[in-house]
């Protein structure tokens, strides 16, 4: 067995009805950034996405444009697939909820439950939100009798619906959080879920009758009734991980060789528990407290961090398609290339908090990576190869920006374990400031003509040249792109991990002049 540490992270699948914006975008890129980060700190990374493909939202989505559900989940699934191998995103799974793998392990988690005695039949009665696939009681309703979440008109609902007893294990579930401070970030949202779990918690409706609709998994003891689409689409993560024997066929699916005392076998290769679900504060009761509660109710471990990430709005108005203000990634990308994207949302929003889109602060951004890592790497490189035609010998670490380099890892390494993802690019972006400021103060280009000063020179480049090799690993995770043509340009042999770029000795670097990382949009 190897020692390698293992990430499993996840971002929440995403309906297959509306196109990609930069909503879900700025998760994606959250996970993918984390998930490169790992990946170069020599962990073993399972990065899962992929899309919510069941439920009334879909089914009447399909039928309006007259086609059939799958048809327009496929097509969805290839839209969301190509977003984001254009917006630089490698996930290593993407699941669809329509795979038979996915179903036959919603089958056996409900088997499961129905097993333990925890699923029980009645009848329902209240509100449904389409939008949302959310039931709602009457006291949760706005003044209007609308969603509280969307504002949009609810359906009235009274049928036979499957409930699962998630009321049992609400004391569990609030001793667990309390338990582990850590487990929802930021403490905000862990207060509002522990105030929420303050009142009584309700059963769980697990299904809809088929004869009101029909696109969803047919629940394994009633094929009648089919399963509601969040328990549905919350099991992606365990599907994903393949913890549910997957080498056997769908009929003898079981948990109990997977997880014997309700953790992972020994040695054991699938992912679960998945180690961080990464999502918007929009779906939080869902995973820190219907998810939990039913793998619980299931006997397997919980997942080990949630990270419930703010909302963007436009100037200060909510995203939609009616305002007709919503901002297309794809677009947005169109002139300035998929980092400068990736960037803005990623430095931007502080991880946790809101954030507005305006096409100022976007501007602002990209002039920040143009003007201060763009013209760093260019200033630096063009004097390495004119002052010293690409080499320079081998020179100790001995200025304050050397010092500066271990700091800036230390910080940024504490930043991405706590999941605070801009502090730890703003501590990159601080490094290449200072570095800046350094060559400002040593004024390489008067080294260069003094007689006396080669040793100097040697010095200043040599530091600037660490500093660079460790700015292209920093980078990295959130701007690969970039981070790769800075690295090529230092003659390195792709971007070094944070360790081994740390050591890199200017002697082994091929400098090139190079062309403008960043350059204006319309040069
Ligand atoms: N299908 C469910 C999730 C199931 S996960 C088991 C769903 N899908 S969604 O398409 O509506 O995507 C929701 C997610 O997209 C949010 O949780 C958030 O991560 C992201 N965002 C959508 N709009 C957003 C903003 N305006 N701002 C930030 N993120 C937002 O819910």
């Amino acid at each position: 067995m190897s020692s390698k540490a293992r990430v499993y992270l996840t971002t929440p699948i995403y309906y297959a009805t509306g196109e990609p914006h930069i909503g879900h975008a700025y998760t994606t890129f959250l996970a993918d950034t984390l998930a490169r980060y790992h990946r170069q700190s020599g962990a073993e990374v399972h990065f899962l996405t992929g899309t919510d493909e069941h439920g009334q939202k879909i089914q009447e989505a399909a039928e309006k444009r007259g086609m059939e559900p799958i048809e327009l989940c496929d097509e969805m699934a290839a839209r969301f697939r190509e977003a984001w191998s254009e917006l630089g995103i490698r996930y290593d799974r993407f699941i669809r909820t329509t795979e038979d793998e996915h179903k036959a392990v919603v089958c056996a988690l409900l088997d499961r439950l129905h097993a333990r005695g925890l699923i029980y039949e009645d009848m329902y009665r209240g509100w449904y939100c389409v939008h949302e696939e959310r039931y709602w009681t009457e006291k949760d309703l706005t003044p209007e009798g609308h969603c509280p979440d969307c504002k949009r008109p609810v359906q009235e609902i009274e049928e036979k619906n499957y409930f699962f007893r998630m009321s049992r294990f609400r004391e569990e579930l609030i001793r667990h959080i309390e338990a582990n401070p850590g487990w929802i970030f930021p403490e905000n949202r862990r207060n509002e879920v522990l105030g929420f779990l303050r009142q009584p918690l309700g059963d769980l409706s697990i299904s809809r009758p088929r004869s009101r609709l029909q696109w969803g998994i047919p629940l394994p003891w009633d094929p009648e009734h089919v399963t509601y689409v969040w328990v549905d689409a919350l099991t992606n993560y365990l599907t994903a991980s393949g913890a549910i024997a997957p080498d056997r066929p769908p009929a003898e699916r079981g948990f109990d060789d997977d997880f014997p005392e309700g953790a992972a076998r020994e040695g054991s290769t699938h992912w679960w528990p998945a180690d961080l679900h990464i999502i918007g504060k929009d779906i939080l009761t869902t995973h820190a407290v219907y998810w939990p509660t039913l793998l619980m109710g299931a006997g397997l471990p919980l997942p080990r961090r949630i990270l419930a990430h703010g909302w963007w709005v436009v100037g200060d108005t909510k995203m939609s398609k009616s305002l007709g203000n919503v901002v297309d990634p794809m677009e947005l990308r169109e002139p300035f290339g998929t980092d400068a994207v990736r960037w803005y949302l990623l430095r931007e929003m502080p991880t946790g908090g809101d954030a507005s889109y305006t096409p100022e602060r976007f501007m602002t951004r990209y002039e920040e990576l143009a003007n201060i890592l763009g013209n760093l790497a260019s200033r630096v490189t063009s004097m390495v190869a004119r002052y010293r035609d690409g080499t320079l010998p081998d020179s100790a670490d001995a200025s304050a920006l050397d010092e500066s380099l271990d700091r800036t890892l230390d910080s940024y390494h504490k930043a991405m374990r706590e999941l605070k993802v801009h502090e730890a690019l703003s501590s990159a972006m601080d490094l290449a400031r200072e570095a800046n400021g350094f060559v400002e103060s040593r004024e390489p280009w008067a080294q260069a003509k003094d007689p006396e000063g080669g040793d100097e020179l040697d010095r200043t480049l040599g530091t600037l040249l660490r500093t660079l090799a460790l700015l292209s690993a920093l980078f990295q995770p959130a701007i690969p792109e970039k981070a790769a043509a800075l690295a090529s340009a230092l003659g390195l042999d792709g971007v070094p991990t944070l360790e081994e770029a740390r050591g890199i000795s200017p002697s082994t670097c091929r400098v090139r002049k190079m062309a403008p990382l960043f350059p204006k949009p319309d040069a």
